[in-house]
């Protein structure tokens, strides 16, 4: 019998899981992390956001081409510069092997967000297409990753797909009401889960005014 960790546990074991096997995952348990995400709060309970869940071959690999196209264009120059022995080292090598296999991922899960002016954008600046509202999209996508994490499936959120989007919308017939906010390619991990690295929390946090300290809960690195 599996068991389901304990929500702290997940937290603290859920990697970006970029290396995933190509075995399909059951409808059910995509309906499962569906419902999982939209368990998730959103600005006025509006709950803007929309799902496409992509499994086609041809259309993943229509994503995959574009993905790996970008990841090696925008970031050659990166790659070249980043000593691949560091921490930052290896999830470049991790990001661009997910790049050059997202083809292979069984589920492409786009998290889409309805577009909308934020209230801080005056009416007479309000220029083009709106973002989606990122803040009430981004708690969604964290559900999915948490779902997939207890569920035993590998996640990872990108973003590269901003790069193309235009294309997105026409071949995947999105309307243009909608942003594509996070591509989270989903599957069967090859790899284990496994602790995160993480700055400690105290080291981020300030007490009662920035820069206030309090030994074990409050021990900012950086009050400027
Ligand atoms: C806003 C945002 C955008 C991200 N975009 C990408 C991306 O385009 N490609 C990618 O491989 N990972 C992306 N990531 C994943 C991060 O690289 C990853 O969460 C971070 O390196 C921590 O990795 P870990 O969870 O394995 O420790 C993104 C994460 C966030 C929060």
């Amino acid at each position: 019998m599996t068991t389901t960790p304990d929500v702290f546990e997940l937290m603290h074991t859920m990697r970006a899981m970029r290396r995933l096997k190509p075995d399909p995952v059951p409808d059910g348990i995509i309906r499962k992390i569906l419902d999982a995400a939209v368990c998730a709060p959103s600005g006025q309970n509006l709950q803007r956001w929309a799902f496409l869940v992509v499994t086609d071959d041809a259309d993943k690999r229509f994503f995959g081409e574009r993905y790996a196209w970008w990841m090696e264009n925008r970031f050659a120059g990166e790659f070249a510069k980043i000593d691949p022995a560091t921490a930052q080292g290896r999830v470049m090598r991790s990001a661009r092997h997910l790049a050059q296999h997202m083809h292979e991922a069984p589920v492409l899960l786009f998290c889409c967000g309805r577009r909308d002016w934020p209230f801080a954008v005056a009416p007479e600046d309000r220029r083009g297409l709106a973002p989606p509202s990122y803040g009430s999209i981004y708690p969604a996508v964290q559900n999915v990753l948490l779902a997939c994490r207890a569920l035993g499936l590998g996640a990872s959120l990108t973003t590269m797909h901003q790069m193309f989007e235009p294309e997105l919308h026409a071949h995947f017939g999105i309307p243009e009401s909608y942003g594509v906010v996070a591509v989270i390619p989903i599957g069967w991990p090859r790899g284990r889960f496994g602790p995160i690295t993480r700055e400690p929390a105290p080291r981020k946090t300030h007490f009662d005014r920035w820069g206030g300290r309090r030994p074990g809960l409050a021990e900012p690195e950086d009050a400027s």
